[in-house]
């Protein structure tokens, strides 16, 4: 009890000298994990003062629009998963007309357009992610309230959103970690642009810091950042009439220091992917030229998961991330033509699962032409998209929710 007390005495102390997260960004805790929850996710509180409700966001810098699973009325949703809080209930007032500037924001972002003809009174969308999962829905706008941490009072704020009542999710698994996504990429209407756009952070920065031992936390505008042991790479520029992503531009994939492959290939980042992901080929030879780094007392397992399937096992399972370095002895990186580098130590390219088996966690979808790199990766580094100066960064640095930034706030 009195250490306790000791410590809220310490921050009290501490507040006024420290830098204040409240006036230009916006700090979030994460929870969630890689495995077995797949998902990075803040939790949100939407609607009018007394009738606000907390959601699970999944923070997807991958793409546009957020959206909740949503009741579009008359208590049904065409096809929602089985969400972890109850459905957000659409109210007529709320819908965004087909005619508002919004719904042709909205529609530049997600690169449709917009029909007005059928339904005048709302703005339907469609959003279709690279694994087949979709969400179809209408536009509206509600209260967001944000907890800015202890002692200082929530900003509230109106912000748009789908209302998603009709959801297609990858395989046939109906119940889902999250409520819905949180839209992080380079829009207009995602979430950060209107933020900013509302004043309540000053610049367009987005820092995430996901730990390897689940939960971490979300920083959306200005950030201390390590000046100098930080890894900086340009943006790549938007280019008209293409889904655009934030790349970091074109890399080879290393392993120990040797080129998988010759030919660099385009680099996405994308936290709303839980997993790698790499063209066919690509994948091909990194498995092929994995292989006689293995030690040998690894056996090949089929593991209960359909979504992983190059898994070992070792006698006594895995445990934790000493386990698979003592098995795991290659390191792979990305090699970007600046020179910058990516590290991808074992436990950014593999995962544990339930029975103990080791997965790679670096997959292959046929329809890629490029490097998706997602949350297992991230783990334990603070990655910033910089949407002013068009840079990206990472810095290795463990991901706790005890690491210093939780101080200040
Ligand atoms: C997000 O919106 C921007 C601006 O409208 C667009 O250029 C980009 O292609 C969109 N990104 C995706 C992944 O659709």
């Amino acid at each position: 009890m009195a250490a306790r007390w000791a410590s809220v005495l310490g921050l009290l102390l501490l507040l006024p000298l420290l830098p204040s997260a409240s006036s230009s960004s916006m700090v979030f805790t994460l929870d969630g994990n890689v495995y077995p929850d797949g998902h990075f996710y803040v939790t949100v509180n939407i609607g009018e003062k007394e009738k606000e409700k907390p959601y699970f966001l999944d923070i997807d810098t991958g793409s546009n629009l957020s959206w909740l699973e949503c009741d579009a009325g008359k208590g049904t949703c065409e096809t929602c998963n089985k969400v972890p809080h109850p459905l957000y209930q659409l109210i007529s007032k709320k819908l965004v007309p087909c005619a508002h500037q919004l719904c042709d924001a909205m529609h530049q972002d997600l690169g449709s357009t917009k029909k007005c003809m059928d339904s005048p009174r709302q703005c339907d969308y469609e959003i279709r992610y690279f694994d087949g999962a979709s969400s179809l829905g209408v536009l509206v706008t509600d209260t967001f309230s944000f907890p800015m941490g202890h002692l200082v009072p929530s900003k509230r704020s109106d912000i748009a959103f789908g209302c998603g009542y009709d959801q297609v999710k990858k395989g046939d698994q109906k119940k889902v970690s999250v409520d819905g996504m949180l839209g992080l990429g380079r829009g207009s209407v995602d979430f950060v642009s209107q933020l900013k756009g509302q004043g309540l952070i000053t610049k367009n920065l987005i820092h995430h810091c996901l730990s390897a031992t689940g939960g971490g936390y979300l920083v959306l505008g200005e950030h201390e950042l390590p000046p100098t042991q930080m890894t900086w790479v340009p943006m790549a520029p938007k280019i008209s009439g293409k889904a655009n992503h934030y790349s970091p531009g074109k890399a080879t994939l290393q392993l120990d220091t040797k080129s998988v492959d010759t030919t660099p290939l385009q680099v996405v980042f994308d936290s709303g992917s839980t997993y790698t992901y790499l063209p066919p080929n690509l994948y091909k030879l990194l498995v092929s030229k994995m292989w006689p780094s293995l030690s040998k007392s690894l056996k090949l397992v089929k593991d209960d998961d359909p979504e992983l399937r190059l898994c070992w096992k070792r006698p006594g399972g895995f445990k934790s991330s000493d386990d698979l370095k003592k098995e795991f002895k290659s390191v792979m990186s990305f090699k970007f033509g600046t020179g910058a580098t990516m590290m991808i130590p074992p436990e950014n390219y593999l995962v544990i699962t339930e029975s103990g088996n080791a997965c790679l966690g670096m997959l292959w979808n046929e329809k890629l032409d490029m490097i998706v790199v997602g949350d297992i990766t991230f783990q334990d580094q603070l990655v910033t998209y910089d949407n002013e100066k068009g840079m990206l960064g990472w810095f290795r640095t463990p991901c706790r929710k005890s690491s210093a930034i939780f101080s200040r706030i």
